[in-house]
């Protein structure tokens, strides 16, 4: 038996305190978390302003967000002896943004999140054409996508920042003119909230989620192959060689997709199933447990033994994509210039399935006009 788990009740929900083997636990604590300079981000680009905004709350927690693709730049909680941490990865700057080869730090991900099998779909009798910018498919909304767009901010006060941004018919191949809005809260309870509603003048498809690289021992630490993962999904999207989901459910019971209990990311990274192997690691999406209760529900927990920080994500989402940062290889060198490692950061994408427009047994992503395409997720932060 490599780990073991206590069960804990802090701050008012479940949590697991695991003793991790010393293989999975080289991890080291980085220095103290700084918050990023406003000036650094505050330029023009496609003639629009940008600029980066501070949420904080009475705990001591920090959020820097810029409207450029309306990124996490930085995100700063207090660890287990209250030292601050920042727990994104990113740049010191908007330049760094605007030129690193990593497209998506932090990023607001639309019009839809995750891949779309060889760009292509069709909606009411037509065939649609999306940029491949992940060859053979499409990902994220093409290289233009809301990641990369200057959203219209408003701060409404050190809690909430609301971001607008009008998709135009025809942009980076989606059709009909897409008026998106998310809302970043960030509660006095220690929890990120992320509400996403979006209208269309045409029937289009849409997948919002964020694309935040966490690293709970602070960016910058070596891995995150420690960091003890619970996700609450029996099946996952199994997928082909290019991260397309081959069309089936399958269970995650007996396989290195099994993170049913916590136990460490790591543990099974050296398994030969092919879809470790598609994925060059974990880059798979879970089909969660919902029960038929509707409302927010428990996606996943993570928990980083050296800080003692702990994260719940729960959402309204059918799905959530566990990316393990199999792309990062040490060369980016990103804030306070630490450079990440492979595996150095964790994604979890809240999310409808991947590839959902060809794909006719997973829920549909289509906005109608006349709808409100709404959404929520939330990052809820304690430690142990
Ligand atoms: C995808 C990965 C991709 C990464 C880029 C994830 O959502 O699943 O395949 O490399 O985004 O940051």
């Amino acid at each position: 038996m490599k780990y073991c788990f206590d069960a804990l009740a802090i701050f008012g929900f479940a949590g697991l305190v695991g003793c991790a083997n010393p293989e999975a636990s080289k991890t080291e604590k980085t220095d103290s978390a700084t918050v990023p300079n406003k000036g650094s981000y505050a330029q023009k680009v496609d003639e629009k302003q940008v600029e980066l905004y501070e949420l904080s709350n009475k705990n001591g927690l920090k959020i820097s967000i810029t409207n450029f693709g309306g990124r996490i730049v930085s995100f700063i909680v207090p660890d287990k002896a209250g030292k601050p941490t920042d727990i994104v990865l990113g740049y010191d700057s908007l330049n760094h943004f605007l030129h690193n080869k990593e497209a998506y730090f932090g990023a607001l991900i639309g019009r839809y999140g995750n891949r779309i099998a060889k760009g292509s779909f069709q909606l009411e009798g037509k065939t649609y054409q999306l940029p491949i910018n992940n060859a053979p498919n499409s990902l994220h909304g093409g290289p233009k996508g809301f990641h990369n767009q200057v959203w219209d901010a408003k701060l409404i006060d050190a809690q909430h920042l609301e971001l607008q941004y009008m998709s135009k018919d025809g942009e980076e191949g989606y059709p009909g003119n897409l008026s998106a809005k998310v809302v970043y809260t960030l509660t006095d309870e220690n929890a990120l909230q992320i509400d996403y509603t979006a209208t269309t003048d045409k029937a289009t498809v849409v997948n919002l989620t964020n694309h935040a690289y966490f690293n709970l021992n602070g960016a910058g630490a070596a891995t995150i192959n420690d960091h003890l993962l619970q996700i609450n999904a029996d099946h996952f999207t199994p997928v082909d060689s290019t991260l397309i989901p081959i069309g089936v459910l399958a269970a995650v019971k007996g396989t290195a997709f099994d993170f049913t209990k916590a136990h460490a990311i790591g543990d099974s990274l050296g398994s030969k199933d092919i879809q470790m192997i598609n994925g060059k690691g974990y880059d798979h999406n879970f089909a969660l447990n919902r029960t038929a209760v509707p409302g927010l529900q428990t996606a996943a927990t993570v928990y980083a033994p050296s800080t003692g920080i702990h994260m719940e994500v729960l959402t309204l989402e059918p799905g959530i994509q566990f990316y393990g940062g199999n792309f990062l290889d040490g060369t980016l060198v990103g804030k306070q210039a630490k450079p990440y490692a492979f595996r150095s950061a964790f994604c979890l994408e809240t999310q409808h399935f991947p590839d959902a427009p060809n794909q006719k047994s997973f829920a549909s992503t289509i906005l109608l006009p006349g709808k409100t395409y709404s959404t929520q997720t939330v990052y809820k932060f304690s430690t142990k």
